[in-house]
């Protein structure tokens, strides 16, 4: 959609939604900047869409955004607010907007988020009401469709491979395996990139669809496969994604069960369990992270002054874009307008599993579960 003949918004709003992730204070402080020096005003919503409904704004200067690029989380807040869900809260959030005289917005958040972006826009709901939005992808869980990447996965990656190198080395000292479970809700993309990264032994993701005893197996496989290579070092490191749906402490217990029976008494394989949960969402963005955030925002913004609405700016993707869904930002070669509808559409494909890049990943890491493992053939 597209209302370029409109005059560009004066006032352009920025909010930060659902869980945080690093890198939202550099789109914050890009956007901010951009919209100050283009002469027109830049306000803040505090606490995502709870603040939106609740008219929580702060005009914006260069101060506030001057220090915030290497900060974690969010110096506005966020919220994951299920009233926004409702009509009647859109219809709230909406009427704040026009009080406040605001004609642009920028949502710098997840799924939830978007879904979000693109219902507050929706024309059935929106009527005569001159107001649009362009979402900023932001999570962790690079669970967003149509980006190849989601602010903050790139610090959130790293955080796990720093951790995993850690818990290695007390692994190796003491010949453990070792389970480090990693956030990512149903997507397993950070639990494969970072296995690979951290050189795990295995990986266990929801997209593989293997069921506990499935995951027990690819484990004791791994840890097979550890004893029999020469040298003395045995320790196995697991990534496992919490989307799974099985507990890690009843997988330990199985797996330990099957341990003890292959190798009992003194030779008995140690195995610990550490769950890095939102110790994975916090901390400095990468210099990637703050790079991307920085470049999205101002995709972002740009869009609006050209008087674009329900789309998202995207970062460079796996498969080509028919035009009708976005097209190549005209300010960032690197950087795609695509359509929210289809954005949210590909994101449910992810999710459920018949996205062709989830099946691929799902194939690529089928090829490599025995090149993690390092596991040669019997006899090779
Ligand atoms: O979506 C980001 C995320 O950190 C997921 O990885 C995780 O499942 C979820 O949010 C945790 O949410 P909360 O912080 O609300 O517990």
């Amino acid at each position: 959609m597209d209302t370029s003949t409109s005059p560009p918004p004066q006032r352009i709003a920025i909010l930060t939604s659902g869980g945080d992730a690093p890198g939202m204070n550099a789109a914050l402080r890009a956007a901010t900047s951009l919209i100050l020096t283009r002469g027109l005003e830049a306000v803040g919503v505090r606490q995502g869409y709870r603040g939106l409904m609740g008219g929580d704004f702060m005009t914006l200067q260069p101060e506030h955004v001057a220090r915030i690029i290497r900060d974690g989380g969010t110096f506005l807040g966020s919220a994951r607010c299920l009233e926004f869900l409702s009509r009647e809260g859109r219809d709230v959030a909406r009427a704040q907007l026009a009080k406040a005289g605001i004609g642009g917005l920028i949502v710098i958040g997840g799924n939830g988020s978007l879904t979000g972006a693109k219902l507050l826009v929706d024309p059935d709901e929106l009527g005569e009401q001159a107001l649009q939005v362009i979402g900023v992808p932001a999570s962790i869980d690079n669970d967003v469709g149509l980006t190849g990447m989601s602010i903050g996965v790139d610090t959130a990656m790293n955080t796990i491979v720093e951790a995993c190198d850690r818990i290695s080395d007390t692994a190796s000292a003491h010949d453990r395996t070792f389970i480090v479970e990693v956030m990512g809700r149903d997507c397993g993309y950070l639990a494969m990139t970072a296995a690979v990264a951290a050189g795990a032994d295995a990986v266990l993701f929801p997209e593989a669809d293997k069921d506990a005893e499935g995951a027990v197996q690819t484990v004791v496989k791994a840890v097979q496969a550890a004893r029999r290579r020469p040298g003395s070092n045995r320790r196995v490191l697991v990534i496992k994604a919490e989307g799974t749906g099985f507990p890690v402490d009843a997988l330990k217990a199985q797996i330990d069960a099957r341990l003890e029976a292959l190798y009992p008494g003194h030779a008995a394989v140690e195995t610990r369990v550490t769950v890095l949960g939102h110790v994975v969402r916090g901390g400095r963005p990468s210099a990637f992270d703050r790079l991307l955030a920085s470049r999205l925002a101002r995709v972002a913004v740009e869009a609006l002054l050209e008087g674009q609405t329900a789309r998202m700016a995207a970062w460079m993707q796996a498969g080509p874009i028919p035009p009708e869904v976005g097209q190549r930002s005209a300010s960032d070669p690197y950087c795609w307008l695509v359509e929210l509808d289809a954005v949210l559409a590909e994101t449910g494909r992810m999710l459920d599993g018949s996205s062709p890049l989830v099946q691929w990943r799902k194939r690529v890491f089928e090829q490599i579960e025995d090149v993690l493992t390092l596991r040669v053939p019997e006899g090779a």
